[in-house]
């Protein structure tokens, strides 16, 4: 009799590596994040941060600082709080927010995203906004961590324990937790309608379901990680909220696989890298905004044009772009402004299986940390 399990296999429940396990428990951990905040009236209760109307008045500005992945969540956070919302947002990474002598007063709200609480640049450019006077609410996932002791409010992700390095579904939880954060702000100042709102609120609910259906069926990411993983360079182009979501598929590729990746705003790659797209170069496409879906068959047809491997991204039923990419990935149809939580799901799935096609240690890539508690 030989015992031919340990603790740490134990751990991954059936799954090959904690990445992928973490991949599949999105759905709960998006319901997690959610259910708790809304009640039976549809209203968002963020759990003890009281912004009430009167402190929303005086907040004239929002900064939302973070790394990595969080910062890539801030970054959509920016956008749905100016959507909603309406007040001006800056989002910044930590490491260069701190030595910039940036404008932040009293009137400001500064809200620092972290999935560890622990990480050192924006710990530090949270102190920096505290004793410039500004309100200070975290984001995070770890309950009693540095971050969520020193800021004056915290939202917890409820994404439970995270393991692996590249960050999954502490990332789609943050991203709920900016919605939530800018619904309740719009409401409350007026900025939106409550029709628009209990749209927006209740298209959310529905995406532990969505994202469960996404992760059903991966065998056609996981053919195309395997003709795939030998390419010596991907670039991910998107506009708007795309562009955010293309941002964190570069960096889950690049940390899990060590191919070099770049994420680019669509619109900038006559401006310099669409000089690097030559026979066989991968590119993955977002195109999920109606808005800006002709834009973007536009530039998918200028990377096609040099040679390019197009995999586009694109809402279910907006199959036209097959005519243009080599192949497409189709997400449940939803609101544009909510996308990314849907859309980054296959970029996480296709960075995975390219690292396994690797052989990369995917948990623990090489070099990195989950945790920088260093400057
Ligand atoms: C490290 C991790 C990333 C993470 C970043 C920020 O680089 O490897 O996955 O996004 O730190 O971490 P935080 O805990 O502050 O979200």
């Amino acid at each position: 009799f030989e015992v031919t399990w340990d603790i740490e296999s134990a751990e991954k429940g059936g799954y090959q590596h904690f990445m992928i396990k973490e991949i599949h428990e999105q759905p709960k951990a998006l319901k997690e994040t959610l259910s708790p905040r809304i009640n039976k009236d549809n209203d968002i209760v963020l759990d003890d941060i009281k912004l009430t109307e009167e402190d929303l008045e005086k907040i004239n500005k929002v900064v939302i600082v973070a790394c990595g992945t969080a910062y890539h969540a801030g970054l959509v956070g920016r956008f749905a709080i100016e959507k909603f919302a309406k007040i001006p947002v800056e989002t910044d990474v930590a490491s260069e927010f701190r030595y910039r002598d940036p404008f932040v007063d009293d009137k400001t709200l500064f809200i620092a995203v972290s999935q560890s609480g622990e990480t050192a640049d924006t710990l530090a450019a949270l102190r920096e906004a505290k004793e410039k006077g500004a309100r200070v609410l975290a984001v995070t996932n770890v309950v009693g961590s540095r971050i969520s002791r020193e800021a004056d409010d915290v939202f917890y992700t409820w994404a439970g324990p995270e393991i692996a390095v590249a960050s999954t579904k502490a990332y789609t939880t943050q991203l709920v937790a900016m919605y939530l954060i800018a619904l309740s702000m719009g409401l409350k100042k007026g900025t939106m309608t409550r029709e628009k709102y209990d749209q927006i609120l209740n298209e959310l609910k529905t995406f532990p379901e969505k994202v469960e259906k996404l992760l059903q069926n991966q065998q056609l990411l996981q053919e195309l990680a395997d003709k795939q993983f030998n390419n010596q360079n991907v670039f991910y182009i998107g506009r708007g909220i795309d562009d955010h979501v293309g941002r964190e598929g570069s960096l889950k590729l690049k940390e899990i696989s060590y191919i070099h990746s770049e994420a680019i705003a669509a619109g900038e790659l006559k401006h310099g890298t669409i000089a690097l797209i030559e026979d066989g170069t991968l590119v993955v496409a977002l195109a999920t905004q109606d808005h800006l879906y002709d834009k973007m068959l536009s530039n998918i047809k200028e990377v096609k044009a040099r040679g390019a491997y197009v995999i586009a991204v694109a809402k279910e039923g907006n199959t036209e772009i097959e005519k243009s990419a080599d192949i497409a990935i189709y997400i449940p149809n939803t609101l544009d402004e909510l996308t990314p939580v849907l859309s980054v799901i296959p970029l996480q799935i296709l960075a995975y299986y390219i690292a396994v096609a690797r052989g990369c240690d995917v948990d623990k890539p090489k070099n990195l940390a989950k945790s920088v508690t260093v400057e």
